[in-house]
């Protein structure tokens, strides 16, 4: 039996090869080393195999040559199949390239998981002109493909860098819930569900509970799923988003809008420094340049005189009159004339909601801001909130909500009340901006948007 085992110790390809992740192996050049991954692309020629191995670290471009390809696996290997991969790393030779200047001769190799071949086959690429609902369907294979994933790595890298700065600015990070029984942005987005037998909805915004945690922990964030039962389908709607919101105490307006173009300038540098997310934005979105400070700043009122002046006429094609909601295309043609991040400031009250502070200035008007980008328009919503008892119950009356459910919200105007502000910002929304994606729905893992919550 002792010698039975050595013969299989002496006969495992695998020993002496260093097990790795992919992204190492550049590092590993004249080392053995053993990979697992899925066959991103798979090229069979005479004498050679070409694979290019994905472990979701990096890609690895692998040589299978002489009895390698003459086992039974060989003859079974499509794209997407799990393999276990042998050999030495060595340079590519000058003038080739390959993932990280490095490639695998293989010396050993045996299929782990099989993929379907023929019409089931898949290589994580979907023909541009797929029908969307056959796309929408096969989003757990899509995720495979190198633009999806270059979507969320970026994505993870991005919430990395808010969460640095915001740590950097000693505002803490906080967990609100998500199943909720008052609304933040009106009723007609809701999302109702029974709880217990008693109505609950699930959150539009984390908002409330945002403030509610000031005296505690002073500024404070969160980065939540919120919900919005949006009754379109649109470029930038969907219905369950992640919403990276924050409320910053013993401020004033203009120290709002100065902390949001502050974050949002030194997330956009942290992710042009990151050497994975440099490579992202340029192939994804060549012409990008970050945006220059401070961000325009336009009154409400001289938005719409711009639009008059512009000839961006309202839907039913009259011109724009102050207390309009700026519609959604009209709002974006105006963006990608100017062509840079603004600061759209001071909408009318009328338009906002029950929390929002007035204007001193002029009272129906409020101290809130959106922020408007190319090819996206509103990545941003925030605003000033009321701090006086009085103000807020007029603010549940305007709008005619009841004030008991919001008990818990308006004792914060009781107990010690202070002037505060804060902002909530659509990650997806400021990822379509800055890899240029033409609707949100890309830069969510699994979107969710009116009749879709499959996969
Ligand atoms: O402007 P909104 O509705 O503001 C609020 O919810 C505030 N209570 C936030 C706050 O002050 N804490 O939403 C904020 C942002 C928008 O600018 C947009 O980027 C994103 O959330 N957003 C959506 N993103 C994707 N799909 C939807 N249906 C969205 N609705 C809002």
């Amino acid at each position: 039996r002792e010698e039975a085992q050595s013969i299989v110790l002496v006969d495992d390809p695998t020993k002496e090869a260093k097990r790795t992740k992919i992204f190492a192996v550049p590092e590993l050049v004249g080392s053995r080393v053993r990979v697992q991954g899925w066959v991103h692309r798979f090229r069979p020629q005479k004498t050679n195999y070409f694979l290019i191995v994905r472990d979701g670290t990096a890609m690895l471009q692998c040589i299978l040559t002489g009895d390698c390809i003459k086992t039974l696996d060989a003859l079974d290997l499509v794209t997407e199949s799990t393999v276990e991969v042998v050999g030495t790393i060595e340079k590519v030779k000058e003038g080739q390239t390959a993932p990280g200047g490095v490639e695998l001769i293989v010396d050993y190799w045996k299929i782990i998981g099989r993929a379907p071949g023929g019409a089931d086959a898949f290589d994580g690429r979907l023909q541009p002109d797929t029908d969307a609902s056959i796309r929408a369907d096969l989003r757990h294979l899509e995720l495979r493909g190198e633009i999806a994933t270059s979507v969320m790595r970026v994505r993870a890298l991005l919430l990395r860098a808010f969460r640095e700065r915001f740590h950097a600015r000693r505002v803490t990070e906080v967990t609100p819930p998500c199943m909720v029984q008052t609304s933040v942005e009106g009723g007609s987005t809701l999302f109702e569900f029974d709880y217990y037998g008693a109505k609950a909805y699930l959150t539009q915004s984390s908002q409330l509970y945002l403030e509610t945690a000031l005296p505690s922990l002073g500024d404070v964030y969160c980065i939540q799923e919120s919900f919005r039962a949006e009754k379109s389908l649109t470029r930038r709607h969907l219905s369950e988003y992640t919403h990276l919101e924050a409320e910053l105490v013993f401020i004033e307006f203009k120290d709002l809008l100065d902390h949001i173009e502050g974050m949002i300038c030194e997330v956009v540098d942290i992710l042009l420094a990151d050497p994975v997310s440099a490579e992202i934005i340029k192939t994804l979105n060549p012409d990008f340049v970050p945006p220059q400070r401070p961000f325009m700043r336009l009154d409400y009122r001289d938005a719409i005189k711009y639009l008059n002046e512009h000839g961006i006429l309202k839907e039913d094609g009259s011109d724009h009159v102050i207390g309009d909601d700026i519609a959604e295309a009209a709002e974006r043609k105006m963006t990608d004339q100017i062509g840079r991040p603004i600061m759209l400031i001071h909408f009318p009250k009328a338009l906002k909601s029950f929390y929002m502070k007035a204007l001193e200035s002029a009272p129906d008007f409020t101290e809130s801001v959106d922020v408007l980008v190319p090819g996206v328009g509103e990545v941003v919503g925030g605003s000033m909130r009321i701090a006086d008892l009085e103000e807020l119950m007029a603010g549940y009356r305007r709008e005619g909500i009841p004030h008991e459910p919001y008990y818990w919200f308006t004792d914060q105007r009781k107990y010690g009340t202070t002037e505060h502000g804060g902002y909530g910002l659509g990650v997806e929304r400021f990822l379509a901006w800055m890899l240029k994606r033409y609707t949100v729905r890309e830069c969510s893992l699994y979107p969710r948007w009116m009749g879709r919550a499959t996969p």
